[in-house]
């Protein structure tokens, strides 16, 4: 008999992604995020595939176990909205897609970049208008300037490249650097300091939480770019609207924002929005927000349905979970303990 997996915050390309594994599983798709409320969905089910806005706390992750369901794949890389401890009491196996493709969100974020630097977003509006008026649409070369690229991983590295390819300058920060790499690593402070245009690629983690604050704002050359296409709560939101009022920040491309659950991924056009922050960043002309959208190609979503179905398989058929995020491995520091490295389960 076929597996039965709920398939939480899905979308019509979602489900057209996963549809060529229909013979494999039997997948019933909800368009509602997991939560506390809509954990309920998923009884009878043998596990659930979840998205970078479902709620894996402690009472989800204990509701899940009580229906029987120890397994949970994550159809995304970032896991900051997982309780892996509760995971871990709860034997909730967490399995997610490490890599899908770091170009998608590199590009997008080299997009936002070009788009705001020579404000295409105004000009798109003014020509459908017929106003062919260029004033206040001055741009920079890029050609020249610095950009800090703050996390040099999977995505951080494609875009350096991209960076180069445009004859950016680049420096780099990131707590383990590449050995051997000819990136040149700097220190937070001195991204800060010299660059023109600053991409964060860190994952959100306890350290990385509002790193982009009131005080590093301070810190930053006046009229810096900002551009976060990694996690919204890098980033102090209210200290970035301050920074945007007070001319620090000249631009900001978003593709996160730290409070995004309720709202990205639906359409709110006939709602009154309640968080003013987000509202007023929305109205100003020199920001630019897409809705976490960085992710979004056709091979993305391949590599991100096929992994899960690795990962499934593996779970299924009792084999080593090769991406299992694992409790221990994040705690343990000498990882010869974690059963991980013994090419076994978790748990
Ligand atoms: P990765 O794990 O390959 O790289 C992350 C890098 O950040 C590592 O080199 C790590 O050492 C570094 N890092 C850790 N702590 C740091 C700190 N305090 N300051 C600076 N760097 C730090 O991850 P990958 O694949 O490059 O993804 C990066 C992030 O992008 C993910 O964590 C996720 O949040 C985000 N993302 C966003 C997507 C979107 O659609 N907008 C899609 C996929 C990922």
């Amino acid at each position: 008999m076929k597996k039965k997996i709920a398939v939480f915050d899905t979308k019509t390309y979602d489900i057209e992604s996963f549809k060529e594994y229909n013979d494999k599983y039997e997948f019933v798709y909800f368009k509602d995020r997991l939560t506390k409320n809509t954990v309920m969905l998923a009884k009878d089910c043998d596990a659930v595939i979840c998205f970078v806005n479902d709620e894996l706390d402690d009472d989800v992750l204990n509701s899940l176990a009580s229906y029987n369901i120890h397994a949970v794949f994550l159809r995304c890389a970032g896991y900051n909205n997982v309780n892996l401890e509760s995971a871990y009491k709860h034997k909730v196996h967490i399995a997610r897609v490490p890599a899908y493709s770091p170009y998608a969100i590199a590009e997008h974020a080299m997009t936002l970049i070009l788009a705001l630097n020579r404000h295409i977003h105004k000009a798109y509006i003014r020509s459908r208008d017929f106003n062919f008026n260029l004033e206040s649409l001055t741009g920079f070369d890029l050609h020249g300037k610095t950009i800090g690229i703050v996390g040099t991983g999977k995505i951080g590295r494609v875009m350096i490249d991209i960076s180069k390819g445009f004859g950016l300058n680049v420096l780099c920060y990131d707590p383990y650097p590449i050995i051997n790499s000819d990136y040149n690593y700097v220190s937070l402070d001195e991204i800060y300091e010299k660059c023109d245009i600053i991409s964060l690629h860190a994952p959100l983690s306890n350290d990385t939480y509002h790193m982009i604050n009131q005080d590093s704002i301070n810190k930053m050359k006046k009229g810096v770019m900002l551009i976060n296409t990694s996690r919204g709560g890098l980033i102090d939101s209210k200290a970035l609207l301050e920074g945007l009022k007070n001319k620090q920040i000249a631009s900001v491309g978003l593709d996160v924002y730290e409070e995004e659950a309720n709202l990205f991924y639906h359409d709110n056009s006939f709602k009154i929005i309640d968080d003013d922050v987000l509202a007023i960043l929305i109205s100003m002309p020199n920001v630019l927000i897409t809705s976490h959208q960085a992710y979004l190609t056709k091979e993305a979503l391949s590599n991100i349905a096929d992994t899960t179905i690795n990962n499934m398989d593996e779970y299924f058929n009792d084999l080593f979970i090769q991406n299992e995020l694992c409790y221990k491995c994040e705690k343990v520091k000498n990882k010869e303990e974690c059963y991980r490295n013994r090419k076994t389960r978790c748990f």
